[in-house]
């Protein structure tokens, strides 16, 4: 294979600013408000991360951001001009795997560009680059079903990064992973933007997850879901597991986090647990009236 100098393009990172968002559904005497009157940025060539609770609305904030579905209210902007469709600025990888189960690894690497028409020597040299950095090389001939969960799961990395977008936003994309592939997936993850520096939004609700990758860390409300916090995460990169464990400012950001989804969780909790009691009350009164 010939050396490859610099296969990588030109990056040019985006900004995101969500401003008043909110989106709820149903027709108006059911509306459920799922996101509401949310704002933040997504900064430009850092790492984000927003973690929230299970059911808050993350998948919702996505699927706005990617222009999938409209805000019933509010907006959001890249470099300054509003969404309006789905585009390759703004590339979504998702927990659940997009890759062609008919195509061999290299093959869906090289799956955008090549839909595009747009399969240049760059372009494949890029891929070349991307295969190793995602420790694919001896497998890139293998098909999906051939390949371990984490394995899949770096070749899509692999896959959205190859289109070069502005911004990458990814939905939980590790989850489901065992604990130790998902922190050695966290490694590789982390070593791709750190040599890259794309703007780049990563949704999750594992808290440990956010402190090891993040730069700025959302820390998110309950539905309808609102920002509660903005952290900063001042940790030296490269980080590492072990050093994380061991540092007391990693710790304080952790603590700092939980003590905000504890006090959410506890809230939907009451909230919860009243409807319930409201539930019961009324079904005993309908059975003593059978
Ligand atoms: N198209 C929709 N119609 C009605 N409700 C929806 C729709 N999409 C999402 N929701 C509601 O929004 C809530 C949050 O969903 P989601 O954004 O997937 O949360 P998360 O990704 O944080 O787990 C869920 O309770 C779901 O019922
Ligand atoms: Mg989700």
């Amino acid at each position: 294979m010939s050396a490859v100098l610099n296969p990588r393009p030109k990056i040019v990172p985006g900004e995101i600013v969500a401003e008043g968002v909110s989106k709820s559904y149903g027709a108006p005497q059911f509306r459920k408000e799922v996101v509401q009157n949310c704002s933040f940025t997504i900064e430009r060539a850092k790492l984000t991360v927003m973690v929230g609770p299970s059911g808050c609305g993350k998948s919702t904030l996505i699927r706005l951001l990617a222009g999938f579905e409209q805000p019933s209210a509010g907006r959001i902007v890249l470099d300054g001009a509003p969404l309006a469709e789905p585009s390759r600025d703004r590339l979504v990888v998702f927990q659940e795997t997009a890759l062609f189960p008919w195509m061999t690894t290299w093959d869906n690497i090289l799956y955008g560009p090549r839909a595009r028409g747009e399969l240049s020597r760059e372009t494949r040299e890029f891929g070349e680059f991307l295969l190793a950095k995602v420790g694919l090389q001896d497998f890139r001939d293998k098909y999906p079903g051939q390949l371990s969960g984490g394995m899949q799961r770096r070749a899509e990395l692999a896959r959205a990064m190859i289109n070069n977008p502005k911004v990458m936003i990814l939905d939980e994309p590790f989850r489901g992973l065992d604990a130790m592939t998902k922190e050695l997936m966290w490694e590789y993850y982390s070593r791709l933007y750190e040599e890259n520096r794309r703007t780049n939004f990563f949704v999750t609700t594992d808290i440990d997850e956010a402190v090891f990758l993040a730069d700025r860390m959302l820390v998110m409300s309950n539905i309808p879901t609102q920002v509660r916090a903005v952290i900063d995460v001042d940790l030296p990169r490269p980080r590492k597991l072990v050093d994380l464990v061991e540092s007391d400012r990693a710790n304080d950001i952790k603590k700092q986090a939980l003590s905000i989804l504890h006090a959410e969780a506890m809230r939907s909790f009451s909230r919860g647990s009243k409807a319930a009691a409201d539930f019961v009350d009324a079904y005993l009164k309908r059975a003593s009236r059978a």
